[in-house]
């Protein structure tokens, strides 16, 4: 296997040159790396070193190693004793070597992740599987002491734009709404808050976002019978009217039927997905106070992403105010100038982080075209 150098925040490791002529090098790659996945790594090292050193996990496995490269930036970025198993071997060897050469003592497995993980327990468990976690997320629920990290990348299957596959991977039934990426983000937040619970453990959303193919969790988990009701207590479903974009959230395991608060038609329930919150304000700040520390610079995606994410509402949902406005045949005034319209009204509104044109806010959808349509 050819190997090349490449650096992602102060660590650099040999990863397989990809190869030219591939639509995907990752993917025919013999180990696995995808280096649009930087953003992804980067937020787990800065929200393992944003955390006070009393609440840092005893250690980390790096379920799904690859190249190491995850698991070696938590070892020798954020100074947590490291675990990373992949069950290719040549995924392994590469680690292994980019442990060596960069001096770090990890340990090393080759397993099933499952296996591994029904057999061992760990501070913080983190799940980066090609495409769906759905088949390693029970395995994890048990293994996580107090953190869980969440890779999934069959953003189609969550989203609804693949209803079956996301109906039997998360037994749930998205719709491919304008709202997709945020209804991705919660169907699998909900998927991993059921696979929990069952275990008497509730779960803390502290840095959760959708990025581009991905979503990722980066998840507290709380011991007891109490966390885990709470935890249940923030499942619900949003009912969205197919005629307009009147659409309203309902807690509840079961779906009730709920009437357009806009039109006043019969509206269809997407879920059970999490109507809780996605991120934690104090966690959010942290990380990106710990930006120079961690040599991550200010500046960069990522900050803008934390910066985002600090000041988006908790709504599950949100109106794409461009759509919105040719749905009124507006001409569209600059975001910022709707979201001052809807606070000066005295609502809540905000940008999330997904979309440049998402506008999330809890004034009525009448509110919103009027902030749309203002002389
Ligand atoms: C998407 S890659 C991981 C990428 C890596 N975490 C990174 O940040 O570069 C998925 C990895 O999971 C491994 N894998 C797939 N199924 C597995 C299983 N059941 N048990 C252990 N490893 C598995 C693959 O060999 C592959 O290396």
């Amino acid at each position: 296997m050819d190997l090349v150098p490449v650096t992602e925040g102060r660590t650099t490791v040999l990863v397989p040159a990809p190869d030219p002529s591939a639509s995907f090098p990752p993917g025919s790659a013999p180990v696995f790396y995808n280096p649009r996945m930087a953003l992804n790594r980067d937020a787990t090292v800065l929200f393992l070193r944003a955390l006070p050193v009393e609440s840092r996990p005893a250690d980390y496995l790096d379920a799904m190693g690859a190249t190491g490269l995850r698991g070696l930036r938590v070892a020798g970025e954020v100074g947590v004793p490291v675990t990373i198993n992949d069950r290719n071997p040549r995924a392994l060897g590469l680690a292994a070597l980019n442990a060596e050469r960069l001096g770090l003592v990890i340990e090393t497995v080759r397993s099933d992740a499952n296996a591994l993980m029904s057999s061992r327990r760990f501070g913080a468990v983190d799940l980066d599987p090609f495409g769906s976690p759905a088949p390693f997320t029970d395995a994890a629920c048990r293994s996580a002491v107090r953190y869980l990290f969440v890779t999934a990348t069959d953003t189609a299957p969550l989203c609804g734009a693949h209803l079956r596959a996301g109906m039997r991977r998360y037994f749930a039934r998205p719709m491919n709404t304008e709202y997709h990426a945020e209804v991705g983000l919660r169907v699998l937040l909900g998927f991993v808050a059921r696979e929990l619970v069952k275990y008497d453990r509730g779960l803390a959303p502290l840095c959760c976002f959708a990025r581009e193919h991905f979503v990722r969790l980066q998840l507290g988990v709380r011991p007891g019978a109490a966390a885990a009701d709470t935890t249940l207590g923030r499942i619900g479903y949003i009912h969205q009217c197919p005629s307009c974009p009147g659409r309203v959230e309902q807690i509840g395991l079961v779906a009730e039927p709920e009437m357009c608060p806009a039109c006043g038609g019969t509206t269809v329930p997407i879920g059970p997905l999490w109507l809780g919150c996605v991120n934690d304000p104090s966690t959010l700040e942290a990380m990106l106070a710990s930006l120079p520390s961690a040599g991550l610079e200010r500046g960069t995606a990522l900050e803008r992403l934390l910066a985002t994410l600090v000041g988006e509402l908790s709504t599950a949902t949100h109106y794409d105010y461009h759509v919105l406005a040719k749905r009124v045949g507006a001409s569209p005034p600059p975001i910022e100038t709707v979201l001052e319209r809807l606070r000066g009204g005295g609502f809540a509104a905000s940008r999330a982080h997904y979309s440049g044109t998402a506008i999330k806010t809890d004034a009525p959808l009448t509110r919103v075209i009027d902030a749309l349509t203002a002389p």
